[in-house]
């Protein structure tokens, strides 16, 4: 495991956790693409246990309160972003058991426990996917869910450029990249989507659901020619995010 890569994102998500509150939480799965409630993945909460894999602010643990979930648990690498989930869950009344730890370690989870374990937009900043994969599946019971969003791999390939889509890097390569994240240094791995899935079989999941889809609306609207990175421009011809829904055997 690169200790090296964890140490610099945490702290840059340290730096960064106050400006990032509630960006990207359920029912959102990512940008431009369709919500919980128009996409239905997760089974109803009520007096089910659920666990949320870079919990960021808590505003998804809040979500599966409102929906009825009996038990809210997250974890994260940030200690800042535990706290601020602590806090904004107890001013909501909600109480969630929050861990601060790396999602790639063990760090006292129960196992076989949880009836759905989610991760909306954190599972991408994982150095070792394999082990973390492996690590959801022993928390979960077995039939358990796990759904989780990401950026689709396609985003770190494809730059909008000179009026089109241009390929600025391989879709194969799956090498370790660096870049400033609202001014702090990350480092982040690309990955193909056959990676997530194959690494999620062999961990023993079976996929019921890949969504690469962008939503209704921005398919419905004109949208011409626009640089940056997340644009309806770009939104009309590739899904920027993809969800997966798996179930533990
Ligand atoms: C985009 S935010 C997720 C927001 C969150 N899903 C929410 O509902 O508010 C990504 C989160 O992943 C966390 N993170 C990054 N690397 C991690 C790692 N290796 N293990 C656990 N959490 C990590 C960050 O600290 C950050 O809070």
């Amino acid at each position: 495991m690169n200790e090296n890569i964890l140490i610099q994102n945490k702290q840059s998500w340290d730096t960064m956790a106050d400006s990032w509150s509630g960006s990207t939480a359920l029912p959102e799965y990512g940008c431009l693409i369709p919500t919980e409630e128009e996409l239905g993945l997760f089974p109803d909460l009520s007096e089910k246990k659920v666990l949320d894999i870079g919990c960021g602010s808590g505003h998804s643990l809040k979500w599966c309160g409102d929906k009825g979930a009996s038990e809210l648990w997250g974890l994260d690498l940030s200690s800042k972003q535990i706290d601020i989930a602590r806090q904004f869950l107890c001013d909501n009344n909600y109480e969630a058991k929050l861990f601060n730890s790396p999602m790639e370690v063990s760090c006292g989870l129960p196992a076989e426990y949880f009836d759905v374990v989610y991760s909306i937009y954190a599972i991408g900043w994982t150095v070792d996917l394999e082990t973390t994969f492996h690590n959801v599946a022993s928390y979960l019971k077995k039939d358990g869910v796990f759904i989780f969003s990401w950026d689709h791999p396609l985003m770190h390939c494809l730059e909008a450029n000179d009026n089109s889509l241009m390929f600025k890097e391989s879709y194969l390569m799956e090498e370790d990249f660096s870049y400033a994240q609202r001014g702090n240094p990350v480092t982040i791995k690309n990955r193909k989507l056959s990676t997530y899935i194959n690494s999620l079989a062999e961990a023993g999941f079976l996929v019921e659901r890949l969504v690469e889809e962008t939503d209704r609306q921005v398919m419905e609207m004109s949208a011409p020619f626009q640089e940056g990175y997340y644009t309806p421009y770009k939104a009309k011809n590739f899904p920027l995010s993809f969800i997966i829904k798996a179930r533990k055997l």
